[in-house]
């Protein structure tokens, strides 16, 4: 813990060129991968084999990319095409930087998912023909996998609904429109329905609802952390009770969709002892913005931040102010656990032609740092990613990107922001050449090993720097399923440990797994060592 909170300083102090560095606009890489991926990055999750899942909508009109061996996919009731040979979903394989097509059966589109403890992902809801639908995705490695769907796998329609892995390794939803009540994924039973959940009532604005995609944290006591609008509860999901009531966040502003800021749960440090869990809300559009949109009235989004200890028993928000203003960003936690704010508008909201100019410059959110230098503005890039975009973290360090398309249909021309079939990917400044002499490398144990709770873990790696012992970490991060500006189940933990030299260059770290399950769900994680804030690549662990 100690090096961790001391670290931002002891950068500057052992790196004479950390302050050039760290000059506005000179740091992190935007590089494009690939120009045209057929479909626009709308929903997209990374898999334990280094795959990625991107879907968008079956109503979008014909992709850029046919489906599969001539395949096509009739459905009466689409509301575009009933029979449509191109694919609404793909396969990313970062290594090989290729797309295979995939094949939905129904209407995915903004819908939710979660990565089960056993490594599939279970997506739920969407529109139209799709909205009850639980779609299931087995990874492989042949290429043979592909969406299976079970049509009516839920009790209730669920469109910007929001998912959660739990502790037993079922799901919950939450949500969606005119949904105000959760449910689990699978059933305890086919009777199980839906349960009522008046916050969703309660934070449901008439005119724009601004409570949908809620952001939803599992907190280390068990319950869950839910926001809606400008409004957060600790939540006993299985008995249905509101454990505690946070304040309204400072300002009053809506947050969530389509307000549509962002939020993270702040790293976990699994140091011993309680563990305290914070929680970030970023951006989103002032009240009244999805209106004054509508009205052609586009109002600068919003660039504060709120953070809140959510496991102190008398909360307080405290608020920052971001170098930008932004609304539909997206954020992600780096592997070293700094938070990366990137894509957006700084002008109207979330919905069809409401956003306008685009925020191209990603932001880095130092959480150990004072107040005042968290912030550090990172080179632009140059394609807006507004509404209908998205970005993760990928194995190796880098943040894939990709999306854009705030129009209803595929539109190429004749429209301000283009749907955007491309894939780029932010590689921030921890991946510069000329520190990869201070980068580890994991040497063993070997990717997809398995682990317990509170079991000891002897982590070995090679760097070919000195090693600074004080300033290594390890850190644990499960994989999002990110869409709409929310990475659901996104989450880090920071295992402390002891070094030790086993050889020249080499080392081991030991640490102690995760203590509990209300810390980190069974499933698969990546895990890095880092070293002066700067990651190895990660290998994946599986808790078990
Ligand atoms: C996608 O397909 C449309 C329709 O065929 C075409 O007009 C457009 O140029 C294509 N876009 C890209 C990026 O290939
Ligand atoms: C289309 O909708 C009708 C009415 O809801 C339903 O009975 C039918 O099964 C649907 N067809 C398909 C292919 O989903
Ligand atoms: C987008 O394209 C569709 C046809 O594919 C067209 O009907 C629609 O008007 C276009 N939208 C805009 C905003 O130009
Ligand atoms: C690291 O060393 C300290 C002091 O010797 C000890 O208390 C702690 O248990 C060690 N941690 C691990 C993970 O071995």
């Amino acid at each position: 813990m100690h090096s961790f909170l001391l670290r931002p300083v002891l950068m500057l102090l052992l790196l004479p060129f950390s302050r050039e560095m760290y000059t506005r606009a000179t740091v992190g890489k935007w590089d494009l991968l690939r120009h045209n991926i057929g479909i626009s990055a709308m929903h997209m999750q990374l898999l334990n084999n280094d795959k990625v899942i991107i879907f968008d909508r079956t109503d979008f009109g014909l992709s850029n990319i046919s489906l599969p061996n001539g395949k096509c996919r009739n459905d009466p009731n689409d509301t575009a095409f009933q029979r449509d040979c191109t694919a609404h979903s793909v396969e990313y394989d970062v290594a090989l930087n290729s797309i295979r097509p995939l094949m939905v059966l129904t209407d995915i589109w903004c819908s939710a998912a979660a990565v089960m403890p056993n490594g599939v992902l279970v997506q739920t809801g969407g529109f139209n023909d799709g909205d009850h639908a639980v779609r299931i995705y087995k990874p492989c490695n042949d290429g043979s996998c592909d969406w299976q769907e079970i049509k009516n796998g839920l009790a209730q329609r669920r469109w910007y609904a929001t998912n959660h892995i739990l502790p037993d390794g079922r799901q919950i939803i939450i949500g969606g429109r005119r949904q105000f009540n959760y449910e689990f994924y699978p059933k305890k039973s086919q009777a199980e329905k839906a349960y009522n959940l008046p916050f969703l009532v309660q934070t449901n604005d008439p005119k724009s609802e601004n409570n949908l995609y809620p952001f939803v944290f599992l907190n280390v006591d068990g319950n869950l952390f839910l926001f809606a609008n400008n409004q957060a509860i600790l939540f006993n999901y299985m008995k249905g009770v509101v454990v505690r009531t946070y304040p309204t966040v400072p300002g009053g502003d809506p947050r969530s969709y389509p307000s549509t800021g962002s939020a993270v749960l702040l790293p976990l440090k699994n140091v011993g002892g309680a563990i305290d869990a914070d929680v970030l809300v970023c951006g989103g559009a002032p009240k009244g913005a999805y209106i004054n949109a509508q009205n052609g009235n586009f109002v600068r989004a919003l660039n504060t931040c709120g953070r809140i200890r959510i496991t102190d028993p008398n909360p307080l928000w405290v608020m920052e102010t971001m170098p930008l203003a932004r609304v539909m960003g997206d954020m992600v936690l780096l592997p070293n656990g700094n938070v990366l704010i990137i894509n957006g508008a700084s002008k109207g909201t979330a919905g069809w032609e409401l956003g306008r100019d685009p925020v191209l410059s990603p932001v880095i959110y130092r959480p150990e740092n004072p107040i005042g230098s968290r912030f550090e503005v990172q080179n632009p890039s140059t394609k807006p990613r507004m509404y209908h975009s998205a970005a993760i973290l990928l194995r190796d360090g880098r943040v894939l990107v990709g999306g854009n398309n705030p129009h209803a249909y595929y539109n190429f021309t004749r429209v301000s922001y283009p749907t955007d079939l491309t894939l780029e990917a932010f590689s921030p400044s921890y991946l510069n050449p000329n520190s990869m002499n201070m980068r580890p490398r994991i040497v063993s144990p070997l990717s997809r090993t398995t682990i317990g709770y509170q079991q000891l873990l002897v982590v070995q790696f090679t760097i070919s720097c000195m090693l600074n012992k004080d300033l290594v970490i390890v850190t644990m991060v499960a994989p999002s399923f990110t869409t709409h500006s929310f990475a659901m189940n996104q989450r880090l933990l920071v295992l402390s440990g002891n070094v030790t030299v086993v050889g020249k260059s080499s080392y081991q770290v030991k640490v102690v797994t995760p203590d509990s399950v209300n810390l980190a769900v069974r499933g698969y994680y990546l895990l890095f060592v880092v070293h002066q804030d700067i990651p190895s690549e990660g290998i994946w662990v599986q808790i078990k």
